[in-house]
């Protein structure tokens, strides 16, 4: 019960690693805001927790329209009496953003909106909040490709998760001295079900499977696992680092593929 009574915000929790994180955390006695755009994909996960014993409420919204963001924070925070941690964790990735001279405009907003200044609003709406708590957290996702450049260009993605590994930079020493930790996560390649989509043709799956050194995608609840940490007061000296969460990717030089 690490999280035993901490109020903890989770965007896109009708998502993958959203969904593990949230049941992780409710499964540690937090009590989970699951936050989502889809009202079907919300509703489930929050429905979830509480056939398990656990205590969720749903906000459905756009976190890119700064009016709603500030709603769903604010219905959030009253659902549980204000909030502790916020996991800043909705995303998309547009399969025509490739390379720079190919993505359209149009895909590059999308991307960037949906997976960069829907932090910077929920920071806005949720900081407020974080300030009123004796030990506020953000956690940001951003991924590998905020530390590495990737041969399968997803260029406004990549970008986006820059800034996101940016900013939590900026907003933990921002707000070291008042009581809030900031840190990101950059996954690797998780089993979610978008993923698992994009990988479900063999060719694909074989092509990638040999930039992996463990031979495997991540599992969501793995990521869970680190993110129900950092929200923990165990990681109590933690704030302003970035968190890779790839299974050896980033660390590797040379894959030995031998036994693929
Ligand atoms: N899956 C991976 O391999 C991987 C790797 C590294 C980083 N990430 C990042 O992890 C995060 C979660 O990824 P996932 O694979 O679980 O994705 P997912 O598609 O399974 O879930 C994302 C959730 O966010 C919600 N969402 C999207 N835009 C929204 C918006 N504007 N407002 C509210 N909700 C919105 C979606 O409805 C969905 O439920 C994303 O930020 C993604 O970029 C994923």
């Amino acid at each position: 019960m690490r999280l035993k009574d901490k109020r903890v915000f989770i965007t896109g929790a009708g998502g993958g690693i959203g969904r593990a994180t949230a049941e992780k955390c409710a499964a540690e006695g937090a009590k989970v805001i699951c936050a989502d755009i889809s009202t079907e994909a919300g509703l489930a996960t929050a429905a979830a927790i509480q056939a398990s014993g656990g205590q969720a409420t749903t906000v459905i919204g756009d976190l890119t329209d700064e009016t709603a963001c500030a709603a769903m924070f604010a219905e959030g925070a009253a659902a549980f009496g204000g909030l502790d941690v916020l996991f800043n964790n909705a995303g998309i990735c547009l399969s025509n953003d490739t390379g720079p001279v190919e993505t359209p405009l149009a895909a590059w907003n999308k991307t960037i909106s949906a997976n960069l200044t829907s932090v910077f609003l929920c920071c806005k709406a949720g900081i407020p909040y974080l300030l009123q708590s004796s030990n506020g957290v953000i956690i940001n996702t951003a991924s590998i490709v905020a530390l590495v450049g990737s041969a399968f260009p997803q260029i406004a993605y990549t970008a986006a998760k820059g800034g996101v590994l940016a900013m939590t930079r900026e907003l933990a020493i921002m707000y070291a001295r008042r009581k809030i930790r900031a840190v990101a996560i950059c996954p690797g390649p998780t089993a979610t079900p978008l993923v698992k989509a994009f990988l479900a043709d063999d060719e694909a799956w074989k092509l990638r499977r040999r930039y992996l050194p463990m031979g495997r995608l991540a599992e969501p609840a793995e990521i869970a696992n680190l993110v129900a940490f950092l929200a923990s007061d165990e990681a109590s000296f933690i704030t302003g680092s970035a968190y890779t969460i790839d299974g050896g990717i980033t660390a590797s030089y040379v894959i030995d593929d031998r036994s693929l």
